[in-house]
């Protein structure tokens, strides 16, 4: 709807503020969350400990040529046996908040039962959170169906948004006494249409009909969830239920030429209004629908699913990396097509009319745009599109390059400017009246960065893939003495 607002930019003159004096003055609201981000499957490692049984990402990993370099999340950062030694890091860093993800492959292996050892590794988890006074913020669903589901038609059935449930009460049975922020799914967007459309993730369909079933279950497992949540909701214990949305904000790269325009609009009808719509309101964009008229949305949807799927949030999680700069000439674009273009180029926003176009910003080692302003305008045009949600930026990071050198350190200048400038843009949204209540970096941890295997790293602190060595970098310290300074009131 509001794709093209003007951005509000900042006096083009004006001088660079001080980071820390800025986000020392800035009135962030009591309890701000100041955390790190993890997920399950990118870190736990112990892919069959106490009975846990592959997820779709394990199988995906083992066929050749899925993820680079032959990585497989086996391993991950070993975190299932460094999960105390990695709690006392985020403590160590001065950390309010850690947001984790709950392996359902881990808690009903092959979805057959309740594996109560793979639960008490979540239990001794939120323990340990809270003795160190870190809040623990646990989302249901990141990207790691049970293997053994994705084999009876994973989320392109409906029975797998029913059986979502019955996890969710497991884990809720175990956790809902001390865990208040419950994350139902994150980035749907990317188990829908990177899984089932683009492929380059598990489980690797290419089919546009199953991604947009995979789209429309989820979102019905999300609602499902949520309402489950609320009846199990204890006396005395706060719960708060949201869903974590990678937004982005697409720029029609000529704003004059009606074939980019169209461009922007059919991204961001497929990346945002997909999901917020339904969430929030109870519908599929008109525009949306037309876009994928014919490739079978229509087939999955039953009467009562929208209004089951907009129960009411009490929150929503906004992943920001990049904006996207958007052509409906992708082969004429200046820069070139860029790593996301497949994305965009799949059949849902106009197929081969639809590119990406680079702008002249500086790029992180995925070739994402940096360009912390984005994040606060999207912030800021949230808060104005849905008045009463707050929001947590749940996710915001950048992947480089990273060496320990002989000094023992991690010198990851790039990114400790990159933290410094996104939280920076986040105090200025709060300024600009942004009802935000929490900032998480991703990563705590370098991990498997999906189809990019470990060679991408995105941790505030380093993990030696040989060793599990963590050493904190140079980003990680920033990101702490922010922290430092926002809190200096609390
Ligand atoms: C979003 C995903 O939630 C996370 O799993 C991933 O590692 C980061 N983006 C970086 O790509």
């Amino acid at each position: 709807s509001t794709t093209l607002d003007p951005v509000l930019a900042l006096a083009p003159d004006a001088p660079a503020p001080d980071p820390l004096a800025q986000v020392g003055r800035t009135p962030w609201p009591p309890g701000f969350l100041w955390g790190a981000a993890t997920s399950a499957g990118q870190i736990e490692g112990g892919a069959h400990a106490d009975g846990r049984e592959d997820s779709i990402w394990d199988a995906f990993a083992r066929v050749p040529g899925n993820v680079a370099g032959g990585d497989t999340p086996e391993r991950g950062a070993e975190h299932l046996e460094r999960m105390p030694d990695d709690v006392a890091l985020l403590g160590a860093l001065g950390l309010t908040a850690y947001r984790f993800s709950v392996s359902w492959a881990r808690v009903r292996p092959g979805d057959r039962y309740r594996n109560d050892a793979g639960l008490a590794f979540y239990d001794r988890l939120v323990d340990e959170l809270l003795a160190r006074d870190v809040v623990p913020f646990l989302t249901l669903y990141h990207w790691d169906l049970p293997q053994a589901l994705e084999e009876r038609g994973g989320w392109t059935v409906r029975d797998t948004a029913e059986r979502f449930v019955r996890y969710v009460e497991d884990v809720h049975a175990r956790l809902g006494d001390r865990v208040e922020h419950w994350t139902t799914f994150n980035e749907p967007f990317c188990s829908a249409f990177i899984g089932h459309a683009s492929g380059e993730h598990a489980p690797g369909r290419q089919d546009p009909g199953a991604a947009l079933a995979a789209l429309h279950h989820q979102h019905l497992a999300h609602g499902l969830a949520t309402r489950r949540l609320r009846e199990l909701a204890r006396p005395g214990v706060p719960l708060q239920v949201g869903i974590s949305l990678n937004l982005t904000t697409a720029v029609p790269a000529d704003p004059d030429d009606p074939v980019d325009v169209d461009a922007a609009r059919r991204v961001d009808a497929l990346w945002n209004r997909a999901f917020l719509e339904p969430v929030l309101h109870g519908r599929y964009p008109a525009d949306f629908l037309a876009d994928v008229a014919g490739l079978g949305l229509e087939e999955v949807v039953r009467p009562g699913d929208l209004e089951t799927i907009a129960q009411p949030i009490d929150f929503l999680g906004v992943n920001h990396y990049h904006d996207d700069c958007v052509t409906g000439h992708p082969q004429s674009g200046p820069g070139g097509l860029r790593p996301t273009d497949k994305v965009t180029r799949s059949p849902f926003v106009g197929s081969e009319h639809v590119g990406s176009v680079t702008r002249d910003l500086p790029l992180t080692e995925m070739g994402w745009e940096v360009h912390p302003d984005g994040l606060r305008d999207l912030l800021v045009r949230l808060g104005r599109e849905h008045p009463g949600l707050p929001l947590h930026v749940t996710e915001n990071g950048a992947a480089y390059a990273d060496v320990v050198t002989p000094d023992g350190c991690v010198h990851d200048a790039q990114r400790a400017a990159f933290v410094e400038a996104h939280v920076a843009a986040v105090a200025e949204a709060v300024e600009l009246g942004a009802d935000v209540r929490g900032f998480f970096a991703w990563s705590l941890l370098d991990n498997f960065e999906w189809a990019w295997g470990y060679a991408k790293r995105f941790g505030i602190v380093h993990v030696d893939h040989a060793t599990q060595r963590r050493t904190v970098k140079d980003s990680g310290h920033r990101f702490a003495a922010l922290v430092a300074a926002a809190r200096h009131g609390d």
